[in-house]
């Protein structure tokens, strides 16, 4: 579960991201955080990544209330967050097989146990025969795919997905969200970024819109 509550968010220029926002994210949910450019959707997922803290109001992930966390905590609640970027966040200098280890690599877990995750990883993926690739080989669908792998392996409960599929075209944006969606019916909880209000519209999921800052609707139908 993710909650905001009556979260306001103003940058120290004074400029107000967020202003009075409310939402409930149930475990499981595929949501979609629409608005245009500025509105502040990344500015949500940065809270709930407690990445940025909130001016007033509350941030809860299940019962616990980030935004309150000692930073010695922050680690054990990131580890149920995959992060995915429009620009993907790949390491140019490691495979596709090291790019997805790199978040087990973190947790100090034995290799053995990291190659067998990271082959089912990259089967879920569609990138088992480019395990051995270099990012500067692969395509941006599939830099955008090891992403995905990255963010899904650590078996975060939460993926936040920040408009991944800005930077694609529009047949590798639906391979890419059918991959988001099929990670959804897995029982991840997706909170997903978007301004392609086609695929928003495709998947008949909940949306929560932004606008300057504002939350101007959230409702059990598309968009
Ligand atoms: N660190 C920051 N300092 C000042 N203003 C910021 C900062 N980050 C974002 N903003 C501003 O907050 C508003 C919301 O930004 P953002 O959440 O990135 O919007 P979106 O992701 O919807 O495009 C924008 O006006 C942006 O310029
Ligand atoms: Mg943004």
């Amino acid at each position: 579960m993710v909650r905001f509550n009556n979260v306001t968010k103003t940058f120290p220029n004074r400029k107000v991201a967020l202003s009075s926002v409310d939402f409930t994210i149930s475990d499981g949910e595929f949501v979609f955080l629409v608005g245009p450019s500025g509105a502040g959707k990344t500015t949500v997922l940065r809270l709930i990544f407690h990445e940025l803290l909130p001016t007033s109001g509350s941030v809860f992930i299940n019962d616990i209330e980030v935004n309150k966390l000692k930073d010695d905590q922050i680690p054990f609640l990131r580890r149920k967050i995959g992060y995915i970027f429009q620009d993907f966040k790949i390491l140019h200098t490691r495979t596709a097989a090291e790019n997805i280890s790199v978040t087990l690599e973190i947790l100090g877990q034995k290799k053995e146990v990291i190659d067998k995750k990271v082959k089912g990883i990259l089967e879920t993926v569609g990138l088992l025969d480019k395990a051995n690739y270099f990012p500067s080989q692969l395509s941006l669908g599939e830099l955008q795919r090891i992403a995905i792998g990255r963010a899904v392996i650590g078996n975060a409960d939460i993926i936040l997905a920040d408009e991944p599929t800005g930077n694609l075209d529009p047949k590798t944006s639906w391979e890419i969200l059918k991959l988001i969606s099929n990670i959804n019916k897995m029982g991840k909880t997706i909170i997903m970024a978007s301004h392609n209000i086609d695929m928003v519209n495709s998947l008949k999921k909940r949306v929560i819109a932004i606008v300057d800052g504002k939350q101007v609707k959230s409702t059990k139908v598309y968009y």
